[in-house]
């Protein structure tokens, strides 16, 4: 059992880790998170009552809120979840993108050392870049592609000078793509599953070749859990998923899934620089004992289920800021 802080715990992701850690580990969680329009104390719901885990509503750029949280939580380590996270409205607009990414980044990174925690930076498989064939490991270069990578490798880089100048003991782990419960409907799967529900057209970017490279969000939060166990200070871990899929062909299976016609599916013009292809080799974690549980064909399904039955958490969003969002990027209103 031990405290923690987890920055970014109301998105996706860090919820899912923050749920994890209080139910199978009984640790003790403060979640600092600004809830930008990803981040959601729903996400939170099922643990509200639970004394084990703390709410503060704060961002990591801000030292008096970050200190605040430090004083509450007495944690033994910082998880840094918080970011933007989607690589459109980077491209759209990347200010917030550079503010939490590096300034954030950095004010965790003085906490830490001041404080003498143990840090755990959350980071990406997009920071290397995209890869035609074979796979990429912790060794390989970095090579961004979008403002979103570019800024996670500055804070990628910030944590690992913190580790060789002062010694801070920090890891990072780089997870692949993520689907599952709670993940905004801005991310192709769950937009493509909340589409083909509402018979919305279902635009695929470009020739929908691209390749991702699929975790369930239950396994890479344990991974982070496992390198916050395990990891030596100062590593990188890859954790990927174990399946690779094309995106067109994902598509297709959401709309077999949900029942939706065929019809629905619209080319529309592709991501400027967009990464053709990501697949992460994660033999490095693998070796500290953790190796993914959930098949894709088998997590699709179970997601696509829980959107169907959890009108709760999606109504607000789509009927809300989400809409304005929609119609800027996609050119069309939601049905
Ligand atoms: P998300 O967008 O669902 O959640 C991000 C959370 O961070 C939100 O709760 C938001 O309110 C919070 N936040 C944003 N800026 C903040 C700030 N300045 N201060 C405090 N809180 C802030 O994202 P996610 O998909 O859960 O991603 C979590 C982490 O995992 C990110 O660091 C992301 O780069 C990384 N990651 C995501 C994926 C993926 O496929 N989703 C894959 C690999 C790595
Ligand atoms: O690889 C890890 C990364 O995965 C994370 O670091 C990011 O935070 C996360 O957003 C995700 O990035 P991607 O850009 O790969 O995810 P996204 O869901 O935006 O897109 C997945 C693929 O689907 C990508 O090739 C673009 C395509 N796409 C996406 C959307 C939203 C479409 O074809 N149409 C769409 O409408």
């Amino acid at each position: 059992m031990s405290k923690l802080l987890v920055c970014g715990g109301a998105g996706f992701i860090g919820s899912t880790f923050a749920r994890q850690r209080v139910r199978e580990h009984g640790d003790e969680v403060t979640v600092l998170d600004k809830l930008t329009y990803a981040g959601r104390e729903e996400n939170l719901r099922d643990l509200a009552e639970d004394p084990r885990l703390r709410f503060l509503r704060g961002a990591i750029e801000d030292r008096e809120a970050v200190d605040a949280a430090i004083a509450a939580a007495a944690p033994e380590a910082i998880v840094n979840f918080a970011a933007e996270t989607h690589v459109d409205r980077s491209i759209a607009e990347p200010d917030a993108f550079v503010t939490t990414h590096a300034l954030g980044t950095y004010v965790l990174l003085e906490a830490a050392r001041e404080h003498g925690l143990r840090y755990v930076q959350v980071s990406t498989d997009e920071v290397y870049g995209s890869i035609e064939q074979g796979t990429f490991t912790e060794e390989s270069p970095l090579r961004p592609s979008s403002p979103y990578s570019a800024t996670k490798c500055a804070a990628d880089l910030l944590v690992q000078s913190y580790f060789h100048t002062y010694g801070l003991p920090a890891v990072i782990v780089r997870g692949s793509n993520n689907y599952g419960p709670y993940q905004y409907p801005e991310k192709l799967i769950p937009l493509m599953i909340l589409n083909a529900l509402h018979g919305d057209r279902l635009p695929v970017y470009g020739d929908g070749m691209q390749v991702r490279n699929w975790i369930h969000s239950t396994d890479f939060a344990r991974a982070i859990g496992h390198v916050l166990q395990h990891g030596a200070a100062g590593e990188v871990y890859n954790a990927g998923g174990p399946d690779e899929e094309a995106n067109i062909f994902v598509v297709r299976r959401i709309i077999e899934l949900t029942g939706a016609s065929q019809e629905l599916i619209e080319h529309v013009a592709d991501r400027p620089g967009h990464d053709r292809r990501y697949s992460l080799s994660s033999e490095k974690v693998r070796a500290l004992g953790w190796s993914p549980q959930v098949r894709f064909e088998e997590g699709l399904e179970q997601t696509v289920a829980w959107y169907r039955d959890n009108g709760w958490w999606w109504q607000p969003i789509r009927s809300g800021d989400y809409r304005s969002y929609y119609e800027r990027q996609y050119g069309r209103a939601l049905g």
